[in-house]
């Protein structure tokens, strides 16, 4: 079992999209998948159009399990044959908590312990913003992927990530992967930022692999608007199914490349 954090300080660089993607290609290949939504907007939900599931049940958050108000299983929300996903409600309260109630952080440490037993990968999905729960589950993860924006403010966002790492004395050596978003051959910017980055993933996390960029595809947008997974499989006209399949195919090049 492997509990995998995906961050990074920005906003918008497609933390979402890549857990989502990497979450369901395990799934599809047997592994038994939980996503955490450790962000409260629950953007996740979006990404397999089940954003209705959010609001069906308005007693199966985190939240309720940590105040002993709901069993582990309660929580659990399928969305695909062997991935399921967690919801929060309010992070910013959670963290207070956190904070305030020492003896909480033991629960959520033993409440991975448990889904460790059933589960083959938790993956936890992130908001930018940064709280004591983001460095509790930072803490407790066997891997973290930074996902970085190519352009200015997403090289912003690397650095920002590092210094948060500094700042609070989380391991940087935890951060396996740093994995670049939105190139395009076509851009001098994607280009530029993605020299820029080899050299500041030199500087400051050596230790990590930073992965082959992920090309910014407007199929991306359309599927998730859609409420569709790059790995699902539906009927989609044929320019659009072109698209798709070598979206596909990028992921699943990157993703076979993973090692956790
Ligand atoms: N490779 C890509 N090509 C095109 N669009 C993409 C790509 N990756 C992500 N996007 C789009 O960028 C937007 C932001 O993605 P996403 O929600 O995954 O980012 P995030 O880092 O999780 O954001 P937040 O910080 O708000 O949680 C979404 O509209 C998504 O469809
Ligand atoms: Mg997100």
């Amino acid at each position: 079992m492997s509990t995998i954090s995906v961050f990074c300080k920005k906003g918008g660089v497609g933390k979402t999209t890549f857990i989502g993607y990497l979450g369901h290609y395990y799934a599809k290949q047997g592994k038994k998948v939980l996503i955490i939504s450790a962000d409260d907007q629950n953007s996740i939900f979006k990404i397999f159009g089940e954003d209705d599931k959010i609001f069906e049940s308005d007693d199966n958050y985190l939240e309720f399990y940590i105040a002993g108000r709901a069993e582990l299983g309660d929580l659990l929300i399928p969305v695909r044959e062997n991935l399921y996903l967690i919801k929060t409600l309010n992070t910013d309260k959670l963290s207070m908590k956190l904070t305030y109630e020492r003896a909480q952080e033991k629960v959520i440490k033993s409440m991975f312990k448990e889904y460790a037993t059933f589960f083959d990968y938790i993956l936890v999905d992130f908001p930018p913003s940064s709280s004591r729960l983001t460095e509790i589950l930072l803490e407790i993860s066997d891997h973290v992927c930074i996902v970085v924006g190519l352009d200015t403010l997403g090289l912003g966002g690397f650095w920002n990530t590092i210094q948060y790492f500094i700042d609070n004395e989380l391991d940087l050596e935890s951060i396996k992967y740093i994995i670049p978003n939105g190139y395009s051959k076509n851009r001098r910017a994607p280009k530029v930022s993605l020299e820029k980055l080899q050299e500041q993933v030199q500087e400051f996390t050596p230790h990590a692999k930073l992965l082959n960029p992920i090309a910014d595809r407007s199929i991306v947008k359309n599927l998730q608007a859609e409420g569709i997974s790059a790995f699902d499989e539906v009927e989609l006209p044929p320019y659009d199914r072109g698209l798709k399949e070598q979206l596909e195919k990028d992921l699943k090049a990157l993703f076979d490349e993973l090692e956790f």
